[in-house]
Order: structure tokens, then sequence, then C-alpha cells
């Protein structure tokens, strides 16, 4: 190896055991009411699920007691938290049909015993069309999840929603529930298209179904420090939303990648890489924050770029 390229990957290396230290050194405040938080972005492979489990995962790890709602028929969130999902499994469907409630529907998960999750099944993918003939068609899950939480046992810090990538009734019924939006921003050439699309939705809840939603957080996603595109559109997403955006970045992976084949976390899978240490930051800078001081969806009605 080159001078050069060993002074590198010790600046890594020095870089990394500082960061952790920090981490280790600071404790995360848990929240007097259970935050729900979607995560939400229209754009697919945003990182959308990788977010949520790896930040739900990380949140567990630091003391909080969590619960991850898998509202997409693709089920990538129950994968990757090692929770079965066969179509005979009671899940969010049977849920969103008022079939059984939140807590029929929870599993444990094999990631972390503060981690829990309510599956989504193939079941799923019909659910946007049956529920537009039912009662309260927007409301159902808010619904569930306000029973849920009034009688759970031990109280929940976090509950995550991950969201498909579409704006129809399921992402709606998201949004209702909600408290806060979490949007994952992929640091690439067309990060912010369709970004006003999702922002103009999200006002259009908090007039008619969801006054107190807020957009709390924007967290950069696949960042490649090493290219002047990802530096220049993190830049701009910065620019746009300064309250909104964590100072923590999740770099682009290849660990982060691979877990959810193996059904982990990226915590689980490989505890001491860069994008575990990534998402352990922004989970703590998420706590720190509280709510912290969402502005609404109407601020920002020029945000695309
Ligand atoms: N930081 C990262 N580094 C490398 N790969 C990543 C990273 N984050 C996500 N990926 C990969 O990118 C792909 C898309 O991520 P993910 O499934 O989380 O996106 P999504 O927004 O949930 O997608 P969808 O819209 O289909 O639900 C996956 O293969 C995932 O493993
Ligand atoms: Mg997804």
């Amino acid at each position: 190896m080159a001078e050069a390229e060993k002074t590198l990957v010790g600046d890594h290396l020095v870089d990394k055991i500082r960061r952790r230290r920090k981490l280790a050194e600071t404790v995360s405040p848990l929240p007097a009411a259970p935050r729900v938080i979607t995560v939400s972005n229209q754009k697919g492979g945003v990182g959308k699920t990788t977010t949520t489990v790896n930040l739900a995962s990380a949140l567990a790890r630091r003391g909080a007691r969590v619960l991850v709602i898998d509202l997409d028929p693709q089920g990538n969130a129950s994968t990757a938290l090692g929770v079965p999902h066969r179509p005979e499994v009671t899940s969010v469907y049977d849920v969103l049909l008022g079939d059984s409630s939140l807590d029929d529907a929870l599993q444990p998960t094999t990631d972390h015993e503060n981690l829990f999750c309510v599956p989504s099944t193939i079941n799923l993918a019909g659910a946007e069309i049956e529920l537009v003939s039912l009662v309260a068609r927007e409301q159902r899950l808010r619904t569930a999840l306000q029973s849920f939480l009034a009688q759970a046992e031990h109280a929940y810090h976090y509950v995550f929603i991950d969201c498909p990538p579409s704006l129809g009734l399921l992402t709606v019924n998201a949004f209702v529930a909600a408290d806060e939006v979490l949007i994952p921003i992929q640091c690439e050439y067309y990060a912010l298209e369709g970004l006003s699309q999702l922002l103009g939705n999200i006002q259009l809840i908090q007039k008619h179904l969801n006054p107190g939603l807020a957009i709390s957080t924007i967290l950069l996603t696949m960042y490649d420090a090493r290219t002047n595109l990802a530096q220049e559109v993190a830049g701009e997403v910065r620019s746009h939303f300064p309250e909104q955006v964590l100072g923590a970045v999740i770099p682009r992976s290849v660990r982060i990648s691979e877990a959810p084949s193996y059904g982990q976390t990226v915590h689980a899978y490989d505890g001491g890489s860069i994008g575990a240490l990534a998402y352990l930051e922004a989970a703590a800078e998420m706590a720190e924050r509280g709510a912290g001081a969402p502005q609404a969806a109407d601020s920002h009605e020029d945000g695309e770029a």
C-alpha cells in the first residue's frame, strides 16, 4: 500500500473511532409520548425501507421501544426484520380491513428485543381497491394505532411506517396516522424531482385530514462523498430544507445493501460498519431533536429544484 493510501485508511479509522466514542458518550433522550413517523417518498428505491428498519433498529439499540409498521405490499421491511409474512400471517392488511387489531398482528423481531413489527403480506396489494368502499377509509390505520398505543402494556417511543412508492390510499392512511414525515432523499441527479408533488400532497393531508402532520426530518441516503454530484445535491437539499435535513448522512455502502438478503438490519449484519455507524448517528440526532421545530409543508411550495 502506498504511503498516501495508508494515511487515508488511517484517517478513516481515526474518524470512525472518534465518531463511535462520541455516540457511546451520549445518551439518547426518550420522547414523553410516542412519535409516529411516516417514511415516505413516492420515488422508488430511494432508501425508504432501508432507512425505516435501520433507524428503528438503531433507536431500539439506544434504549427506545420501537414499532415498525410495514405498509408496503412488497414486504421488504418485514423481510429485513426477519418477520414471517407469508399470505396466511395476520398482517396490517387484516388491521386495515378491521378484521384484526394491531396487537394481533404484532410480532417480535429477530433484530432486537425492543423492536417489533406489524408485517405486510402480498394481500395488501389489493387493499388500495378494497379500502375505497369502506367507512373512514383514510383513517383506518390511525384508529387502529391510537387504540393500540393507548392500551399497550409497555409504552412505545417510536412508530415507523414504511410506505410504498406511490401516493395511494395506503400512503394516505400512513400520513393520517402520523405526526411526522421523514423523507429519505437519494443523493443523485433526479433527487428533487417529484418532491413538490409529495409536498403538495402533504399539504392537502394537512388541510383536510391531519392538521398536525409536519415534515420533521429529511435524510440524505446513498451518499458517495467522492462525487461532486452527491455534494451538490446534498447542498441543494440543505439550502431548501435547512431545518429538516439531518447532519448525519447515510453513505452508499455494500454492507447496508447486503443486510436484507440475510433478513437482517445493518446493525445485526455488521454492527461495526460505517453504514451502521451512520444510521446510529442519524437516530441519535433524531432523538436529540425530539419532534424538532417542524415546518409546515406550505412553507416549501417552491421546494423543487
Ligand atoms: N446506503 C445504501 N448503500 C447502498 N445501497 C443501499 C443503501 N440504501 C439502500 N440501498 C439499496 O438500494 C435499494 C433500494 O433501497 P430501499 O428498498 O430501501 O428503497 P425504497 O425507497 O424502500 O424502495 P421502494 O420504493 O421500492 O419501496 C435496495 O437494494 C437497498 O439495499
Ligand atoms: Mg421500500
